[in-house]
């Protein structure tokens, strides 16, 4: 078989580690050839490829990002785009698609899949939102950076006496700022998943303050305040209708200090969180969803997205993945509400 792998929407650390794994096992055990097609659907939409083969994937294992790059292309809202699709697969004697990405990229694999192409979904995103899946790689990177940025806001808000509040990504899912918030000691997390009353959040503050120690409180880019509209940044929408998310860090801290009294100062760690090397766990999960999906690939599975359910590997139908986002129970928000303002 010839199989073409794209890699669409944002990039995430572990994207290189699955490229490498599915042409690794699909040329050594099974002859398979492969495809790489640039920036997402953007480049099976326009015909735009390049050589993948063993020499290709060679030294990429720990590098972030993506070689094939990547774009939120959505062929659905361009003319005759799924007909082009077809028409460049056929042109370059591909038989099958593995497509890496988020809930946007799946969405199309999907869909494509109902109308006939044979395609293989991989789930990535830091968002970690994605459904029929534990995990997707790209969070425990994103996890660990933010922790890291934590432990050090910690020691400089404490040396300044002021509230530090760390913007972190999710979109609108609270899985990073959840994790990185527990793994950091943060003194107040907020969520997407619930809405926060601003005094609330500075009782929270002052109180830390009365302990002598300086409060850092997280929050997700899509947290919203209680009776608030989200606060945006841009209200353009992409390709695939989503908002930009980010502006509540801001707005949040100057709340803080209108109320507290206390200088209130705001880090938003943005892109870093998806920028370079993967951990251990992204790495070791990417290598084997990227093992699986070839697997898959070769015994014609299509229309499956590869998953990590307990600590196995599984398929399960890619319309179970996008069907629905991955929140942060209640439940998981309440285990961490036991430490705010302490
Ligand atoms: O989905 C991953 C993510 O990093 C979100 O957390 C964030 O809201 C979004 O992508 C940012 O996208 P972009 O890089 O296109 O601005």
């Amino acid at each position: 078989m010839r199989i073409g792998v794209l890699t669409g929407g944002g990039d995430c650390p572990g994207l290189n580690a699955v490229i490498r794994a599915v042409v690794r096992k699909g040329v050594a055990s099974y002859g398979h050839e492969f495809v790489g097609f640039k920036d997402g659907w953007k480049g099976p939409l326009e015909g735009l490829s390049r050589p993948l083969g063993i020499a290709e994937v060679r030294g990429i294992l720990p590098r972030g990002g993506t070689i094939l790059g990547s774009s939120r292309t959505n062929p659905f809202k361009i003319e005759n785009g799924v007909q082009r699709i077809k028409e460049n697969l056929a042109a370059q004697g591909v038989d099958a698609l593995i497509a890496i990405g988020g809930e946007d990229t799946l969405g199309v694999a999907t869909k494509l899949h109902e109308l006939g192409v044979n395609v293989i979904g991989v789930p990535k995103t830091i968002d970690n939102d994605l459904g029929a899946t534990d995990y997707t790689f790209g969070f425990d990177t994103a996890v660990n950076i933010a922790m890291e940025a934590i432990d050090r806001l910690h020691t400089t808000a404490e040396s300044h006496h002021r509230t530090l509040v760390v913007e972190v990504m999710g979109r609108h899912a609270g899985w990073i700022a959840l994790h990185a918030g527990l793994a950091g000691g943060a003194n107040v997390i907020l969520l997407p998943e619930r809405q926060f009353d601003v005094e609330q959040v500075a009782g929270y503050v002052e109180k830390r303050f009365q302990h002598q120690y300086a409060p850092i409180v997280v929050v997700a880019e899509g947290a919203q305040p209680l009776d608030g509209q989200m606060v945006l940044h841009n209200q353009e929408l992409d390709a695939f209708g989503h908002v930009r998310l980010g502006g509540i860090g801001q707005w949040l801290a100057e709340q803080l200090e209108a109320k507290t009294g206390k200088e209130a100062r705001t880090v938003v760690l943005g892109h870093i969180q998806r920028g370079g090397t993967p951990t251990a766990f992204d790495r070791v999960l990417a290598t084997r969803l990227g093992l699986q999906a070839i697997d898959a690939a070769h015994e014609g599975d299509w229309g499956k997205m590869v998953a990590m359910q307990s600590t196995d590997i599984v398929r399960v139908p890619l319309a179970d993945a996008t069907a629905e986002l991955k929140t942060v129970p209640l439940e998981r928000y309440a285990e961490a509400e036991v430490f705010f303002g302490s």
